[in-house]
């Protein structure tokens, strides 16, 4: 009989025997910047997470400064919304508005930003709309026009969302036709149609007015297709791929990082944060713990980078 107990016998042990450590650096935190001033909007299906106003952007992000986290994942929400996205590039637009902020006032914050088109498209779709039809050629140049133009405005990485076939390709040359040679893409690469993004689309207006996302995202039940699709990005030239949602999709992330030698993201999405919080709300489980669990194992699984509404009260339990 071998007595694995020995290693398990108390703390000190135990600790030195961790195979898997979190740490602040491993965490990006996703933030809702929103049109207008002093706001500060409380989204009801995620408790904790605030939609805000350039002007109030800093109380966050002074929590995000004193956590010592990787960085924050930013995104938009314009008050105009038209067909063809245009919110998204507009030199003004509130994404590169808050970029710019950010820049000025917290050049030590890495800033990651969602390229995609949902939170500006009347329909809600994340490309162009022919029809009932999600064109995919067609919405490349705008994903690089909002990928150069966030660029400009000094975002640190674009982290593309949209799923459109050669997306990455397109942004990193239009990227480095512009020069942004050294801002590296992170690819949402294996990112799935999920009911667990439900929550993040009441946070960021971005639900689609027609239809679904099945035509670009990928079907749950398809786990080989998902290493075609991290496979044609590392060969497209991105330099983090991403497993989305999380949980779920933990066997994706572990089989990626096993045939992969790529830095994998992992994205721990609104409606896993929401559940752990409304169980949390009702006593029903030990919120601490769960969250601890939860992000070790997407760390065990192989993710190096994780992308969670958690990340500020994760570094406090560490
Ligand atoms: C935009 C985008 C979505 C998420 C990240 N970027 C929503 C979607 O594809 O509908 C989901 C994030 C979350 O649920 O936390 N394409
Ligand atoms: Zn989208």
């Amino acid at each position: 009989m071998y007595r694995f107990r020995r290693l398990r016998r108390d703390e000190r042990v135990r600790s030195m025997m961790q195979e898997t450590r979190l740490h602040p650096k491993d965490f990006i935190y996703p933030i809702f910047v929103i049109e207008g001033e002093n706001v500060k909007s409380p989204v009801a299906s995620m408790p904790g997470v605030y939609q805000y106003s350039v002007d109030r952007l800093g109380e966050i992000l002074e929590r995000v400064k004193e956590s010592g986290i990787g960085g924050i994942m930013l995104f938009g929400i314009p008050a105009h919304k038209d067909p063809e996205g245009s919110q998204a590039y507009a030199e003004d637009g509130i994404t590169q508005r808050a970029v710019r902020f950010m820049k000025e006032n917290y050049p030590e914050i890495y800033i990651v930003v969602d390229i995609c088109l949902c939170e500006y498209t009347s329909h809600g779709h994340c490309g162009m709309v022919c029809g009932d039809e999600i064109l995919n050629d067609e919405t490349l140049p705008y994903l690089v026009r909002m990928a150069v133009s966030l660029a400009k405005a000094g975002a640190d990485m674009v982290a593309p969302s949209d799923m459109m076939d050669g997306r990455v390709t397109a942004i990193r040359e239009g990227l480095d036709q512009s020069g942004f040679t050294q801002i590296p893409i992170m690819a949402y690469s294996a990112k799935f149609a999920s009911a667990y993004y439900g929550p993040f689309r009441d946070a960021a207006h971005s639900s689609p007015g027609f239809g679904d996302r099945k035509s670009y995202q990928m079907d749950c039940a398809n786990g080989q297709e998902a290493l075609r699709e991290i496979a044609a990005d590392i060969e497209e030239g991105a330099d983090i791929v991403m497993v989305k949602p999380a949980l779920a999709y933990l066997d994706v992330l572990k089989e990626s990082a096993l045939t992969y030698d790529v830095p994998l993201a992992v994205y721990n999405v609104s409606g896993e944060y929401a559940m752990v919080k409304a169980a949390a709300a009702n006593g029903w489980i030990d919120e601490q713990r769960i969250v601890m669990e939860n992000l070790t194992a997407m760390k065990r699984a192989g993710a190096k980078i994780i992308i969670t509404y958690h990340a500020l009260d994760a570094v406090k339990w560490i």
